[in-house]
């Protein structure tokens, strides 16, 4: 891969300020860390306050965030507006995967509320304070290229009709994909940037930690990608192949 860092090295003020929702484990856990490293205020909002700790010598906060609940969502929103903080970025990356059928409390389908609608919420909530805190204001919602196994119907979004682990999880990643064009539209003239990412394939807890199969199907998957991009990328094994 050589030697080179695969990442800009930058600095950033030390007051520029980054929510990573789910920023306790996987792909949010690396991306405050990074953030951190490079001199940025992060707030890891997460459920659990004990899988958040990180180095005191970073510039890094834990606040309470529970997604399955709309009113842990306010709650956060409200206690975040109480600090006194600018925002500058929203990474909306909180998120889960294959689940068995679950409704919230708040009478949705868990994956649809989790993934997409409680982020929503928070978008909306926290615009005007991205609005004062820019210019250069972002908000990224860490989707997938699942979103491709997604679609848009309204008489099963809450598996009123029939319900599939795989497909539910593509369509709360459409969803995201569909929110972010909807407010992109909304947001001109504001210095306010919404993207969508597909972070790639990453060997985290979200597959294993709710589909047992995955225990077995999901390391297979990835040294079958490594082994793929070894030859691939091996000037000579192509030589010897061809
Ligand atoms: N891994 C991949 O290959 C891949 C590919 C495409 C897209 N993605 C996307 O990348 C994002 C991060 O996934 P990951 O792979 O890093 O998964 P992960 O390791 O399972 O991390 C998921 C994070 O979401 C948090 N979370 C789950 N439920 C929550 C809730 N109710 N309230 C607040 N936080 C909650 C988890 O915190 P807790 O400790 O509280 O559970 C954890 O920090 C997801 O949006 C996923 O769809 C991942």
């Amino acid at each position: 891969m050589g030697a080179r860092l695969t990442y800009p090295e930058i600095t950033l003020a030390e007051d520029r300020t980054y929510i990573v929702t789910g920023g306790n484990g996987g792909i949010g856990y690396e991306t405050a860390k990074y953030i951190a490293a490079h001199g940025g205020r992060v707030i890891i909002a997460c459920r659990s306050e004990e899988r958040a700790d990180g180095p005191d010598t970073l510039n890094v906060e834990f606040m309470k965030l529970d997604l399955e609940s709309l009113t842990s969502t306010m709650e956060f929103i409200n206690a975040y507006k109480a600090k006194g903080y600018p925002l500058h970025v929203l990474i909306c990356n909180a998120g889960i995967a294959f689940i068995s059928y679950t409704e919230t409390a708040d009478g949705f389908e868990k994956t649809f509320q989790v993934n997409y609608l409680s982020h929503l919420l928070l978008i909306l909530h926290l615009i005007p304070l991205l609005r004062t805190s820019g210019p250069n204001s972002r908000i990224v919602m860490v989707s997938s290229l699942a979103h491709v196994f997604g679609s848009f119907n309204l008489d099963n979004i809450q598996g009123e009709q029939s319900y599939d682990r795989f497909t539910f999880y593509g369509h709360s990643k459409l969803y995201q994909i569909m929110s972010m064009y909807a407010l992109d539209r909304r947001l001109k003239n504001t210095g306010i940037g919404i993207f969508a990412v597909h972070p790639g394939t990453v060997e985290t807890g979200l597959a294993t930690n709710n589909w047992t199969e995955s225990k077995i199907l999901v390391p297979i998957t990835h040294n079958f990608l490594k082994l793929f991009l070894y030859v691939f990328q091996s000037p000579a094994i192509w030589e010897t192949l061809l």
